[in-house]
């Protein structure tokens, strides 16, 4: 099934050169998603293409008007559904909301620009809304960017095999464990030893304890949200820290 993904914006552009290059470009190829792009400005009708205006009640900036997006949305009735609007007022996107996402049909992604979207589209056909995080963008096509790439990315085949999505960061509500390539050492700095050992047991506790003891310390906030460490996961990471501690023929 091809994931359909359709994109309401103002930078067709920037959007359309992003996505057909690398991992997103070689999975449109492979038919495991589709993009369909928008450009709002297509449905103004006065010569300067209008789209924003300022904001009743004043401040400072300029508001995406309702008319230019509701048109577009009339304009395509195949729109793919939910819609939802990139904004920093959103709910924040994670892996589980990529998760979700990619377990549909499709979507379509409104990048707000300016400082917001009128209020009334928000309120009448936005599905959803959605935030990178807490900072604002000056605009909502890299996060729609970031979107895609991350739904893409969790989709059969979107990385050209399935194995590679499955162990890492977040799948697991873990940061992932540190990677080496070769060579062996470089500039006097060596591979742990454990991952040229050819024992993959010790590998995966080796990993399993990186894991838990690097979120322990930049995430713990993860480590509360799956309901602390289990038994078996204080005894992997106290097991390494004893031999942190003692050296590898301590
Ligand atoms: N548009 C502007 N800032 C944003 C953010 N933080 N997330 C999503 N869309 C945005």
């Amino acid at each position: 099934m091809t994931l359909r993904v359709d994109v309401l914006t103002l930078f067709p552009d920037a959007i359309a050169q992003y996505a057909t290059t690398s991992v997103l470009g070689r999975a449109a190829e492979r038919d495991v998603w589709g993009l369909h792009l928008h450009d709002l400005r297509d449905a103004t009708d006065d010569p300067h293409r209008t789209v924003d205006d300022t904001p009743f009640g004043g401040g400072a900036g300029m508001v995406m008007m309702a008319e230019p997006i509701f048109r577009t949305i009339e304009a395509n009735p195949d729109l793919a559904r939910p819609l939802i609007a990139l904004t920093p007022s959103g709910r924040t996107f994670t892996h589980d909301v990529a998760a979700a996402l990619a377990a549909l049909e499709g979507f379509t992604l409104l990048c707000g620009r300016y400082e917001g979207i009128d209020q009334r589209v928000l309120d009448t056909v936005v599905d959803d809304e959605v935030s990178l995080g807490d900072f604002v963008l000056a605009g909502g096509e890299l996060a729609a960017l970031c979107v895609i790439e991350a739904v893409v990315r969790l989709c059969p085949g979107g990385l050209g095999n399935d194995a590679s999505s499955v162990d890492e960061s977040f799948g697991d509500g873990l940061l992932e464990y540190p990677q080496y390539t070769k060579p062996a050492e470089v500039r006097g700095l060596a591979v742990p030893e454990v991952l040229r050992s050819g024992d993959h047991a010790a590998i995966a506790r080796w990993r399993r304890a990186q894991a838990l003891a690097r979120t322990l310390a930049r995430r713990p906030d993860l480590i509360a949200r799956r309901g602390g460490l289990s038994a078996e996961e204080a005894r992997i990471l106290a097991e390494m820290t004893i031999l942190e501690e003692n050296g590898p023929n301590g």
